[in-house]
């Protein structure tokens, strides 16, 4: 039998309890991290003059087999073992013997579950930017052909003014960039080693905590150990940046859910990232979009069950801790395919621009162009123009008319100060490049807008 030996217990543990206490099921996914933290262990022991320079290269030997016996599909594990750092090792001594027993000196696996996990999590920050740049890049090359393509911009769901579909595009670009940045940043935040702080108060070896750090790519180490092993922060972390992401995701699905409704008619996702009903033969099931809005509820679960199994704990290391991992493994790969399909199904879906113009022609999108037209050209106040406006929406509903429709005699009848130049100002597409701020729609602002994501792709993303 393959245990954790203690002075304390005598008795074999009940088979209930194995089941119970064991988290091998789940934190074998970290194995890598366990084998690269062993492998910088004994390194740095070895350099101390703690463990032989054989016993060094014994371990480093073991490790790498067992890696290589995980990665084929070779290696047992077992419930006993109770977590991958007991199996890990359990193996370790099944395979060269003795020496194994001389890797943990100097460490717990308090310290080791700290460093496993972190490193687990900073990796996990990285994958995620990447599938982020990729999904960024695809939108920007959608923006850049839709800069002209009007359609409706929206508040309370009404139409409200016209916008170009790049503006709308770089709505989300602009969220994703953040997300990005949020990764990025907590990162950096938690690039520090916890490795050597042991149990909880250090150790008694004359250990080298930053030569161990270095060789895992740290920037620097903890201070204060008793934190170091209580610590799951960056777990909070990339759980609150997932639930951010996945909020922006389901955003973007719920817009791509009713865009692709025939009611609207903007997109069309492809078939090959389509469902169908199992009885109606004429549907087209924008599943995709849905589960992507479906599966941010399991993140935001994620994250507030972590924050509610760490908030009464007293330091340092407690088993509730052990319930870190599964929520964090599976907000992570949710996160990831949810990057990747909507990254696929907004590459291959259509967009349906004859649709948006005409949905522009509905709702006087040009209205507040026509308030702004008598206060500028016509000596209104604000109010009156606004006012004013309101009737001859009324007028142009009663017409069947947009206001973008309506002639100069019609206009003229609510003020004779009104002059030809108003037929253009009316006109959508010059309705939406009258809005030429910074940050507006007009499509010279939106090209700019899209020069700066380009650069800053660009800049970040070395692997375009
Ligand atoms: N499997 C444990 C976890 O994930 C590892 C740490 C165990 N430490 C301990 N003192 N029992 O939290």
């Amino acid at each position: 039998m393959r245990k954790v030996a203690s002075g304390k217990i005598k008795k074999t543990s009940a088979k209930l309890l194995d089941e119970f206490n064991a988290s091998i099921m789940f934190d074998k996914e970290i194995y890598n991290e366990d084998i690269d933290g062993s492998i910088a262990h004994v390194k740095m022991l070895s350099k101390q003059g703690i463990i032989s320079k054989q016993s060094e290269d014994k371990i480093i030997d073991g490790l790498n087999t067992i890696r290589k016996e995980i990665q084929d599909g070779k290696y047992q594990f077992y419930l006993k073992d109770e977590d991958i750092h007991m199996s890990i090792e359990n193996r370790l001594t099944e395979l060269i013997g003795d020496d194994a027993k001389r890797m943990h000196t100097a460490r717990s696996r308090n310290d080791q579950v700290a460093l496993d996990f972190r490193m687990f999590v900073l990796r996990s920050n990285k994958k995620l930017n990447e599938l982020l740049y990729k999904l960024q890049r695809v939108l920007l090359k959608i923006a850049k052909q839709n800069t002209d393509t009007l359609l409706p911009g929206m508040t309370h769901l009404q139409h409200a003014q016209p916008i170009n579909f790049a503006y709308h595009l770089l709505a989300y670009i602009s969220m994703f960039k953040r997300d990005i940045e949020r990764f990025e940043n907590s990162g950096k935040r938690n690039n520090i080693s916890p490795i050597g702080c042991a149990a909880l108060a250090g150790t008694p070896y004359e250990t080298d905590r930053e030569y161990e750090a270095k060789l895992l790519g740290f920037d620097s180490i903890s201070i204060n150990c008793l934190d170091s092993v209580s610590d799951r922060d960056f777990a909070l972390e990339i759980l609150f940046n997932i639930s951010v992401l996945m909020m922006h995701i389901s955003r973007f699905a719920e817009e791509i859910i009713l865009w692709s409704s025939s009611e609207f008619g903007f997109v069309e996702l492809s078939d090959e990232y389509s469902t169908s009903s199992s009885i109606m033969p004429q549907k087209k099931n924008p599943d995709v979009p849905e589960l992507l809005r479906g599966k941010t509820g399991r993140v935001y679960g994620n994250l507030i069950s972590l924050l509610t199994v760490l908030k009464g704990l007293p330091l340092a290391y407690n088993k509730d801790m052990q319930e870190d991992k599964e929520g964090v493994f599976d907000s992570i790969k949710t996160a990831e395919i949810s990057i990747k399909i909507l990254t696929k199904a907004i590459e291959s879906m259509s967009v349906k621009k004859k649709n948006m113009l005409k949905a522009t022609k509905k709702g006087h999108l040009s209205a507040t162009d026509l308030a702004d037209y008598l206060t500028t050209k016509c000596g209104y106040a604000f109010r009156d123009a606004y006012k004013l406006t309101g009737e001859i929406v009324g007028y142009a509903d009663g017409a069947g008319k947009d206001m973008s429709e309506l002639d100069i005699k019609e206009l003229r009848i609510f003020e004779p100060k009104i002059q030809n130049d108003v037929i253009e100002v009316l006109q959508l597409e010059n309705s939406m490049n009258a809005r030429n701020s910074e940050g507006g729609t007009s499509v010279n602002s939106t090209k700019k807008q899209l020069e700066y994501f380009q650069k800053w792709l660009e800049k970040n993303n070395t692997a375009l």
